[in-house]
């Protein structure tokens, strides 16, 4: 007797290929010009592939089949050789894919080329990130935010069809075919949405402005936490804010998936001197992050501008680390972060026998999992913030009650007594305060 199949509700994951393609160096002339990353040279195309691999099932896929393409020679039509395109498509019938991942970026015609080539549905490298931040959006800002980047992208793709048909014109100055007028539709249709997005965000923008200038005015400096995907972000994130130093308790989204922190995530947490700050989770960062992502992502990444003290942490268990640690440096120099107090947190440190060298000498290692270096790792924190205080002794006239509130709001005060009409305070500040009170 055979089983008949059930109305099983919970749909199949797709079968994917993931194919990673190392692309030879010169390139066609109208392939889109991108810097190479700093690290790419320290990047093996297994590795590369790896992440491809590990990009793909952060999106649910099934990857049924996974290989590197070495192109001895850019083919403007479809990025691969037709060899190799046909290879792919004996993959796809034979393995009954659904999707095929290509580790590059396509342009639009080399996409559908390929789609045609091999009969599936084709996503190529920003196409793939864009759907698991869509995928991972949580709040009204991040699923805008999303939107934005994916409408960038959109944008882009057809400014390059539109220059190329312009192209062909010839530019004899004749009005447009129909593929000519739907272009510009789109666009239009296109850029109505960005406006409409941007507005939206800069309403939500309004709103994290009043948080921050209420923690500004609570006096409260924000610890940043960076890092490449899948680094521990937001278990060290929980393991900070739990605990019994009177934080507050409630957790962050942690899960074994790619960018499972899209929103910035922040709480207040007491450091082992009494002092308290504001711990922030970001979004995890990839290599070749799509640079509309980036823009769409920068109230997220502004949060990280204004911190007054970066932990980027690195996964000491993954053999990218030093490449993955090179791409966040390229993402904090692009937002010009880079100045900002930066403590390397070694994390994961459970699973390896020996740090990455690296990380060897100045690194603070941890593992956010068991707990191991969480309490040395706030008290540098705690020295770090501490660095440029200093503590001074104050007489402020019992009358002046202005300045007897901005030494409340923006030190801390040690001492306090009253001699007469006048207060004597005994209080730590940042250096660059001193002159409110000389
Ligand atoms: P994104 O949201 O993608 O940016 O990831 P993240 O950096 O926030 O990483 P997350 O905290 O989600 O951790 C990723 C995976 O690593 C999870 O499976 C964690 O359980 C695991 N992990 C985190 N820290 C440690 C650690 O110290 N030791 C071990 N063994 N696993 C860890």
């Amino acid at each position: 007797m055979t089983i008949q199949p059930t109305h099983d509700t919970k749909p199949q994951p797709q079968r994917a290929v993931v194919l990673h393609i190392e692309q030879p160096n010169s390139r066609y002339e109208g392939a889109r010009a991108k810097p190479a990353p700093s690290s790419l040279e320290l990047r093996k195309p297994e590795e590369r592939l790896a992440e491809a691999v590990n990009l793909a099932s952060a999106l649910g896929l099934n990857i049924v089949h996974k290989d590197i393409a070495v192109l001895k020679k850019y083919h403007p039509k479809t990025l691969m050789g037709v060899g190799r395109a046909e290879e792919l498509a004996e993959i796809v019938e034979a393995k009954d894919i659904d999707v095929v991942i290509v580790n590059a970026i396509l342009t639009p015609s080399q996409q559908r080329n390929l789609e045609v080539a091999v009969d599936a549905k084709v996503v190529d490298r920003t196409n793939l990130i864009l759907e698991i931040f869509a995928d991972r959006a949580q709040t009204k800002a991040g699923k805008l935010q999303v939107e934005l980047a994916q409408q960038l992208y959109q944008r882009g793709r057809l400014v390059r069809a539109w220059t190329h048909l312009e192209r062909q014109r010839g530019g004899l100055g004749k009005t447009g075919g129909p593929g000519e007028r739907q272009i510009e539709l789109d666009r239009r249709m296109i850029i109505d949405r960005i406006q409409y997005i941007k507005g939206k965000l800069t309403e939500v923008e309004k709103e994290r402005d009043l948080q921050r200038k209420s923690r500004e005015r609570q006096g409260l400096p924000v610890v940043s936490l960076v890092g490449y995907t899948n680094a521990g972000k937001s278990t060290l994130f929980n393991a900070l804010v739990s605990g019994d130093r009177g934080a507050e308790t409630e957790d962050a989204f942690v899960k074994d998936m790619l960018f499972a922190t899209l929103d910035p995530l922040m709480r207040k947490i007491k450091l082992p001197s009494g002092k308290e700050c504001i711990i922030s989770d970001t979004v995890g960062f990839v290599s070749d992050l799509p640079h509309e992502l980036v823009k769409a992502f920068a109230s997220t990444l502004e949060e990280v501008t204004l911190s007054s003290i970066i932990l980027h942490v690195h996964d000491s268990a993954s053999v990218e680390s030093e490449a993955q640690g090179a791409d966040v440096r390229d993402v904090l120099l692009s937002i010009e972060a880079n100045e900002i107090p930066t403590i390397s947190v070694a994390n994961k440190i459970d699973m390896v026998k020996d740090l990455p060298a690296f990380l060897e000498h100045d690194a603070m290692a941890i593992s956010a999992l068991t707990g191991e270096g969480i309490q040395n790792l706030l008290e540098e924190i705690d020295m770090y913030l501490a660095k440029d205080e200093v503590t001074v002794n104050v007489e402020v006239p019992a009358a002046d009650g202005k300045k007897l509130a901005w030494l409340h709001a923006n030190g801390q005060v040690l001492k306090q007594e009253m001699e007469g009409e006048t207060w004597h305070i005994s209080v730590r500040l940042k250096e660059k305060d001193l002159y409110h009170v000389q």
